[in-house]
Order: C-alpha cells, then structure tokens, then sequence
C-alpha cells in the first residue's frame, strides 16, 4: 500500500539509484505510463495522467487465499513547486475525471510528491492528477526550466509485508531441504508439507492459502526450491518523463521576433519591387 512506501521510505518514495520503492514489495515488474504536457506556464492547472493497465478480467488471491479483483495505486513525483490544485482552480471537466480519487502528499512538506489509492483498477486503470504549477514572480526558489517527473504505478497485491514477512501472493518456497514425506490440505486453507531431513527427523511447513502446489510426495528439494505456483497476476513499473515550466516572456519574445523577421521580409520585397521600377524608368531604348 502506499502509506507502507511512507513508512518504510519516510523521506522520499525515490531511492538514488532511481528505483521507486513500492518495487521493494512489488517483485513483478508491469508497464505504467505517465503523461503530462510538453510545457506549461506558471500558475496554470493542467493535467497529469498515470495509467496503470492490466486485463480487467484477471483475479488475484486475496490473504484468506478467495479470489477478486485488483486494485490500483500510484506516486506522481513533481518538480519542486508542483502541487495538486486547489478545489476552486479545478475545471469543471477535470474535476469529473478526478472524482473519487483522494490525494496525499508523500510528506507535509512535500506538496510535489503525491500518493494516490487504494482504488478499484475497475474503474481506475487512468489516475488523474490536476496540479497547479508555480510562480516563479511569486516563489523566488522556483525557477523556470525543464525539470523531470517520476511516476509509479501498481495494480494488484504486493509479495513482502513491510515487516518483510511474505504475503500468500508468492509462489512458496522451502525453509528445509529433505524427501516432501506428506502433503495435507489445511481446515483454512494451504497446505502442511512435512519434509524428512537428511537427519532423519521430519518438520512441517505450512503453505498459506493462495498458491497450488506443484512439488509431490516423495520429490526431494532444497531449501529455496519453489514448491508452488506463482498466484501473483499484478506488478509494478515506473517511468521517468520532463516538464517545462515555460516563461510567458520567452513566447512574447520568440512572437516579437517572428513578427520582425515577416515584416522586414515583406520591406525587402517592396524595395526590389522599388528598384525594379526606377531602372523601368531609366531604361532607354
Ligand atoms: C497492496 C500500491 C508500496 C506491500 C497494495 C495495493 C496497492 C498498492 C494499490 C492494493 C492491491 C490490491 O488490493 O489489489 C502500492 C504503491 C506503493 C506501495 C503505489 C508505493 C508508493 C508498498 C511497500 C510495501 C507494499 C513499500 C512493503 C513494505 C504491499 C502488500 C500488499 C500491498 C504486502 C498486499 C496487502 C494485503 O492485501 O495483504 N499496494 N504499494 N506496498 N502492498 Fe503496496
């Protein structure tokens, strides 16, 4: 969940090698977009969209090992300044498509880092964000540039509790090496797998409910051997995009100078046409 990434990661959601730490817990890895506009201007609410895609029909197993749909999450990492828009700047349009999602800010001091979900993946495979850029007139610390932007997105359930115990939404793997002696199926569900040691003596492993299994009686493992199938049908992906906080003035001037160059274009062509004419006139046959 993302408050567990606030919990484990209390400064920042992005390690310095990059990686967003939801990838911690979530161990499979599934693409998600990110798409915000090329530039904006300061002060302006515009919008940006995390999308985390998977095939609706899917289920995953839930902890009591039933199954059900997947859920969706993500954390949006802005440049310094961004921050999610106020109620009263939120266009009626924009304000539909972000109806039902709650935002969080990763910290209270940083406005930039948002969390979003859980939210059912039904409804919310499309995450919109409406944010407010900075002034940089109003804000001396903000500054106009191109500046990067970090999305995560996740669906489904991770594989690692924050206690860094694993979640039953993991193929299982053996603590013992031995002979798998016996396998029964648990009143709640999983299954007790009783493995006879080189040593001789016998030890049960009880597998939670969520994976089947795929080891047999009489096969022998080691301990680490995958004793089950991998129940997991979600995963996590991030993805870097740029943004440029656009100066008003550099448009006005980059139009000034367009309108300059067109006019002395259209001089040169009225002073040939000039000339043209004169040498006309002198011309004598
Ligand atoms: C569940 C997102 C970080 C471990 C979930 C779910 C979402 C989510 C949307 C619900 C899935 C569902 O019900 O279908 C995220 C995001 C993260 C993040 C966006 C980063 C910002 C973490 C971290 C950990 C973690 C850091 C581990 C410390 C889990 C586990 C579950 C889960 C174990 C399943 C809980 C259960 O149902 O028993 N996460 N997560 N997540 N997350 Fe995360």
């Amino acid at each position: 969940y993302p408050f567990w990434a606030q919990q484990t990661a209390p400064e920042t959601p992005r390690e310095a090698t990059g990686r967003i730490v939801c990838a911690n817990c979530h161990l499979a890895e599934k693409p998600t977009q990110v798409e915000v506009p090329q530039s904006v201007l300061p002060d302006t609410v515009f919008k940006a969209v995390v999308k985390v895609p998977y095939d609706t029909s899917m289920q995953q197993v839930l902890g009591d090992g039933s199954k059900a749909g997947l859920n969706v999450g993500a954390v949006l990492m802005l440049p310094e300044g961004f921050k999610i828009a106020p109620e009263d700047r939120i266009p009626e349009e924009l304000k539909e498509e972000t109806e039902g999602i709650f935002y969080q800010t990763y910290t209270p001091e940083q406005e930039n880092v948002i969390l979003v979900g859980p939210l059912p993946g039904d409804n919310y495979q499309e995450l919109v964000f409406p944010v407010l850029s900075p002034d940089p007139s109003q804000d001396s610390s903000v500054h106009f540039g191109k500046y990067s932007v970090h999305a995560g997105g996740n669906r489904g359930r991770g594989q690692i509790y924050p206690t860094g115990s694993n979640s039953n939404n993991i193929a299982y793997k053996a603590q013992n090496a031995g002979t798998i002696a016996a396998i029964e199926p648990m009143d709640e569900g999983g299954y007790a797998v009783t493995l006879t040691t080189d040593d001789g003596s016998e030890v049960v492993e009880s597998i939670p409910p969520g994976p089947d299994m795929l080891a047999s009686v009489g096969d022998v493992v080691a301990a680490g051997d995958v004793l089950t199938t991998d129940p997991n049908v979600g995963g996590f992906g991030q993805k870097d995009t740029e943004i440029v906080l656009q100066n008003p003035a550099r448009i006005q001037g980059l139009l000034a100078f367009f309108a300059i160059v067109t006019v002395s274009q259209i001089m040169l062509v009225l002073k040939k046409k000039q000339v043209e004419k004169v040498q006309a006139a002198e011309m004598d046959f």
